[in-house]
């Protein structure tokens, strides 16, 4: 197999996500980009809210929408009735009065309906936006980077402090408290299912809170202009119940599995004699780069390239391959790499759970 050819092929042959029901055809038809776009839809939609953030900002907007559709109704009923009423005389003193009393009547509706808008529409951004805590909150610190995002979960306790990338892990049910920070240009933290968006400001710590009270997975997604990848900077939200999540913090700081046979073995030595170890770490080992995601548990991760491939053998295998072919102006470098190491590479990373 010729490790060059994989860029091409396998990022669209394996675009399912983990998780996704269905069957996954061969070839990636227009009708599969279509139900992968609906299933994404379904995931990161401030329309399915999983939490009660999310579902506040939803009854704002269908209040909107159906106050605002009524009144469009009836302006447009208006202006049509209006059209048949052409030519009827309006000279009359009598007609003129009901003309000026119908003007002003509407004014004054429409300066009161914006107000109540107004009113509605503050009134929820306080609520979404107040604090969440009840002293059992989790804090999690996100950086946007040029185009990823690094996590880290905050504890007293500094051999407690988790570290991740691109992907979130939140107990049902417990308020978390989100402290956005930037490590380069502004970015928005944008959880749909979750809450609204968050701006992620250079030199300035900003917050938001999120309580989810469903398991499930929320795609969020960096909502503000960064840059060439923008659209590929997206993460994972994964809501689990609190003793899911305890299990996975306590597998979050365990340092990276040993590999458990020659080929992984091989892996391993292979990342560590390249120059993957000038941007990431690997907990355990003499890799401590911290440029790129730390990769300690890479092979339990949803995605590969913030939200921008599932990760599986075959997608890693094309980004490590060819990064500049699947995005773009990304920092990852391009590895030189005997094509006889790609395989244990692949092995290790994928090991490390
Ligand atoms: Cu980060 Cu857009």
């Amino acid at each position: 197999m010729t490790w060059g050819r994989m860029p091409s092929c396998a990022p669209v042959a394996n675009r399912r996500w983990p998780g996704e029901s269905g069957t996954r055809p061969k070839l990636a038809t227009c009708a599969t980009m279509l139900f992968s776009l609906a299933s994404a839809f379904g995931q990161q939609s401030s329309l399915a809210p999983g939490g009660t953030h999310a579902s506040q900002i939803k009854s704002l907007g269908v209040f909107f929408f159906w106050l605002l559709g009524i009144i469009f109704l009836i302006v447009i009923a208006i202006a049509v009735a209006s059209i048949f009423q052409r030519g009827q005389s309006t000279q009359d003193e009598a007609a003129q009065r009901r003309l000026k009393t119908a003007i002003a009547g509407a004014s004054v509706l429409t300066i009161l309906i914006l107000f109540g808008l107004v009113v509605v529409s503050v009134g929820v951004g306080k609520e979404i936006s107040a604090p969440g805590g009840r002293g059992n909150e989790l804090v999690v610190e996100v950086t946007g980077n040029q185009w990823w995002w690094f996590v880290r979960y905050l504890n007293d306790d500094p051999t407690r402090i988790v570290v991740t990338a691109n992907e979130l892990h939140i107990p049902v049910g417990r308020p978390v408290l989100i402290r956005g920070l930037s490590n380069d240009v502004i970015h928005s933290f944008w959880v749909p299912g979750l809450q609204g968006k968050r701006d992620l400001i250079p030199s300035r710590v900003t917050t938001q809170w999120i309580e989810t009270n469903e398991p499930g997975r929320y795609r969020g997604q960096c909502a503000e202009f960064c840059g060439l990848q923008h659209a590929h900077m997206a993460l994972w939200t994964v809501a689990e119940p609190e003793s899911q999540f305890q299990q996975w913090i306590g597998t979050q700081l365990r340092p990276g599995a040993a590999p458990s046979d020659d080929l992984q073995q091989r892996g391993q030595e292979v990342f560590l004699s390249h120059a993957c170890v000038l941007c990431h770490s690997i907990q355990g080992t003499t890799a401590n780069g911290q440029v790129g995601p730390d990769l300690t548990h890479f092979g339990s991760r949803l995605s590969i390239a913030a939200g921008t491939l599932p990760n599986n053998k075959g997608n890693l295998a094309g980004w490590i391959a060819d990064p500049q072919n699947i995005k773009p102006g990304t920092r990852m470098a391009t590895v030189p790499l005997d094509p006889t190491d790609m395989q244990p590479l692949l092995e290790y990373l994928e090991s490390l759970q």
